[in-house]
């Protein structure tokens, strides 16, 4: 994979001067170009993609105002940076009402560079974003964040949905968002006023499941001391979601098909009938139609609950999203991210999806503090993508490579999502496999956020 690195061009007429910004910025973790005069500055722009433009005032031939002037009436929005002396304050105005994004005066320590820098590039993003809003945004109800065309039609397809009383099918990996889907789904939808109920089919021991959903009587069976409502029941008038249904045990499957195509329910221990008003909302994290080949889901039942198919892409399949999403839990915690730090969430694999991202970016909050979330807040398998510049400072060298915590931090996750693979998912086999107890492994997949 390439090093997502921004490009920045330095433009100064000063040997000296040009190779020190090179420098400068490399340290700072850009791609570094330079130019010695402001034509020369102007035909790589022409040739390259340049992220933002650096440029000292004063040069012989074309001067810093001028190359801006002549870049905006192209390049409206190209950051720009204007670098001049002490003295220069009003020509520094100047630049501003041309349009340059920032100026900075000369001497400059390298971190008011850095910051400059930051700041041109986020107000760019901003703009960028907002043109995209603009024209893109629709009404949104579904309270997910997202702008890729694949989340676009998939709020659509929930808007169109929610109304119906068509049950809904909700496939996509772990931490992609289906039950934020499944509730925008009831809260787009007429039930909204009545109750969501969420069933995990994987987390209620097989034996218990039949009388969670449906209820029991008092004297059912042994252990039934008083009477029960069933979550169908209690959803009446609402929605059930009844969360990784593969893992329900296969008999169960086929009362509940009953229970759906006749929408009455008996409590266990009753021949009394009560008739349901549910919308029923599936999901599940494996493929379909391979629990289906599996005999994990029966067939008739897919079928059934297939009504609507609504699939969450992963994030990596939607990195447009990874942005945005950092953005808003960054927000979330009063905290903002730098250009480094964003560069490096976009090219992750993001193997627990939206979950991890955001665990990853509370814990970054924390540990940023009141500073922007830097790339040395993240964990190590995410803050070094493969070729990291040669200038890379020791001390970032230090912060992320040789910290143990971080590094078997990111051993961990590899080995447990590997160990989760070989065993489709199976968390008590890949316990097993791990030498760990299948309780530090849920612990671990909450911390991580790959659960
Ligand atoms: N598009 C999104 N916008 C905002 N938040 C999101 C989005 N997608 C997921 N999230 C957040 O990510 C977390 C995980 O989402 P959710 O629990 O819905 O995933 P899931 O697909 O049900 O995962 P699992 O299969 O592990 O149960 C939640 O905190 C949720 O609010
Ligand atoms: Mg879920």
């Amino acid at each position: 994979m390439p090093t997502p690195q921004l490009t920045i061009l330095a433009v100064d007429d000063e040997p000296n001067m040009r190779r020190l910004l090179e420098i400068s910025l490399r340290q700072a973790g850009y791609r570094a170009l330079s130019a010695g005069n402001s034509r020369e500055a102007l035909e790589i722009i022409q040739q390259q993609q340049i992220d933002l433009v650096l440029s000292d005032l004063h040069m012989p031939g074309m001067n810093g105002l001028q190359l801006l002037g002549t870049l905006r009436k192209v390049h409206e929005h190209l950051p720009f940076i204007m670098v001049t002396a002490q003295g220069e304050i009003k020509t520094a105005v100047e630049a501003m009402k041309l349009g340059a994004s920032d100026y900075i005066l000369r001497p400059f320590e390298l971190e008011t560079l850095e910051v400059a820098i930051e700041k041109a590039l986020a107000i760019k993003r901003m703009q960028q974003e907002n043109t995209f809003f603009r024209e893109t945004q629709l009404p949104d109800v579904t309270g997910l964040i997202g702008n890729s065309p694949a989340m676009h039609s998939l709020k659509q397809m929930i808007q169109q949905v929610a109304p119906e009383r068509a049950t809904v099918f909700i496939v996509g990996e772990t931490g992609t968002g289906k039950e934020l889907v499944a509730k925008a789904l009831h809260e787009a939808s007429p039930r909204k006023s009545a109750l969501f109920v969420a069933v995990n089919c994987a987390a209620i021991p097989a034996e218990m499941l039949e009388s969670e959903l449906f209820g029991h009587e008092k004297g059912a069976f042994t252990g039934a001391i008083k009477e029960r409502i069933g979550k169908f029941e209690l959803a009446s008038g609402g929605t059930l979601f009844l969360d990784e249904i593969t893992e329900m045990p296969i008999q169960l499957q086929s009362k509940l098909l009953r229970v759906l195509q006749e929408n009455v329910v008996e409590k266990l221990g009753s021949n009394r009938q009560i008739p349901l008003d549910v919308r029923v909302v599936a999901a599940t994290n494996r493929d379909p139609i391979q629990a289906v080949q599996e005999g994990k889901l029966r067939e008739d039942l897919y079928y059934r609950l297939n009504v609507v198919q609504l699939q969450l892409p992963p994030l990596r399949e939607r990195r447009d999203d990874i942005g945005l999403l950092a953005d808003f839990f960054a927000g979330k915690r009063q905290q903002r991210l730098s250009e480094q730090a964003r560069l490096c969430l976009q090219q992750y694999a993001w193997p627990g999806n939206v979950r991890e991202l955001e665990n990853i970016l509370e814990r970054a909050a924390i540990l940023a503090g009141q500073q922007p979330i830097q790339a040395q807040h993240l964990p190590a398998d995410i803050s070094q993508h493969p070729s990291e510049t040669a200038t890379e400072t020791a001390s970032a060298a230090e912060s992320n490579m040789l910290s143990i915590p971080r590094t078997t931090e990111a051993m961990e996750k590899r080995l447990i999502t590997q160990a989760l693979e070989t065993c489709q998912g199976n968390k008590t086999k890949a316990a097993r496999l791990l030498e760990i107890s299948e309780r530090s492994l849920w612990n671990k997949l909450n911390q991580y956020g790959l659960r």
